[in-house]
Parts: C-alpha cells; structure tokens; sequence
C-alpha cells in the first residue's frame, strides 16, 4: 500500500484513507486495485495487458490515454543506472503520469509549486495518478525491482522535460516498506 513522507515536516502517512486525502488534495489520484489479477511471475506483457483490460479500458476513457505497456525493471536490467539516472531528475510531462504496479516497488517524489517536497512510496496493487505539468521525480527502492502498467495520452510514450532546478539531490530514496527490511539470515 502506498505510503506518504513528507521529509521536512517529519510527517509519515500510512493510512490508506489519509494517503488518497492527502495525494487527492495534491491533485493525485491514488486507487488500490484488490485482488490484483493472479499471474504467474513469469507472464507477458501481452499476458498482464490482457488481463488488466478491463481496468485499463476504463482509465483509457476516463482520461483520454491511448497506448499502455508493461515497464520491466530488474536488478541485472542492462543500463539499468543509465535508465534511473533519467527517472530521478525532478522534470515534469506534458501528459499525466498513470502508472499501476504490478511487483517491486518505487518512489516518487513530488515538488508543488507552494509546499514541501512529499515522496510516495508505491508497491504491488497501487495505481497513481501524477497530473501533466506535476514536477516529481522517480527511483527504485533498493530491491531495484519494479513491474508496472503504464498509459500514455500520447503514442510517442515517455517524454521528460527536466527542471535542472537540483532539489532532487536533497532527497534520499528511502523505502518503508516490508520488501526493504534486510532479509533475516
Ligand atoms: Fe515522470
């Protein structure tokens, strides 16, 4: 389930009820998608696209998204530092940012305009929403493993334009969640 940081004020949300409050008043759309559709890990794109299509026809009509992929992130993906170097850059879109994880787990980071810097950390089964125009940026937690679906309004797919205002380097990528804790030996 999601979880909301916002570092500077020292303030931790974790309850689903007051994440979707707070990221709806942020203008982000948070949803749990439960039960996620059974898949086996090894499952194709084409095979996760087909049994989300009922879930992904209705966000293509509710917000004009046109294309949908499957986004495949692994500890060993070549250029891996490459790709995250990209995603952890404070830029914003010139369309909405929808993203629904299927494994793994990440981070964004969202700058408002007027307020503090608040990360949101999102796992298997979190569907979000970053509105077009959204400064943020993105990391992986340190399982370095994300699987997730993502629509585009915009058939060329995902174009960053970057802010190169540096607040990115004051935030650490620091992971709450279960997957994080070191493994017991
Ligand atoms: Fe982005």
């Amino acid at each position: 389930m999601a979880v909301v940081r916002v570092p500077r004020a020292g303030r931790t949300i974790d309850d689903l009820e007051a994440v979707v409050a707070f990221l709806a008043a942020q203008g982000i759309d948070h949803e749990r998608w439960e039960p996620t559709h059974p898949l086996p890990p090894t499952a194709s794109a084409d095979q996760v696209l087909l049994a989300y299509d009922p879930e992904i026809a209705r966000l293509k009509a509710r917000g004009g998204y046109l294309t949908a992929d499957v986004i495949d992130v692994r500890p060993d993906t070549p250029n891996l530092e490459a790709m995250l170097a990209k995603f952890r850059r404070e830029h914003w879109h010139d369309e909405d940012e929808v993203r629904f994880i299927l494994e793994g787990s990440g981070i964004f980071f969202v700058h408002p305009r007027a307020g503090d810097v608040f990360a949101i950390e999102v796992g298997a089964g979190d569907l979000i929403r970053v509105p077009r125009g959204t400064w943020h940026w993105f990391d992986l937690c340190a399982e370095r493993r994300i699987r997730a679906i993502r629509l585009f309004q915009d058939a060329a797919g995902w174009t960053p334009r970057y802010t190169e205002s540096g607040v990115d380097t004051g935030y650490e990528p620091v992971c709450l969640g279960p997957a994080q804790l070191p493994a017991r030996t």
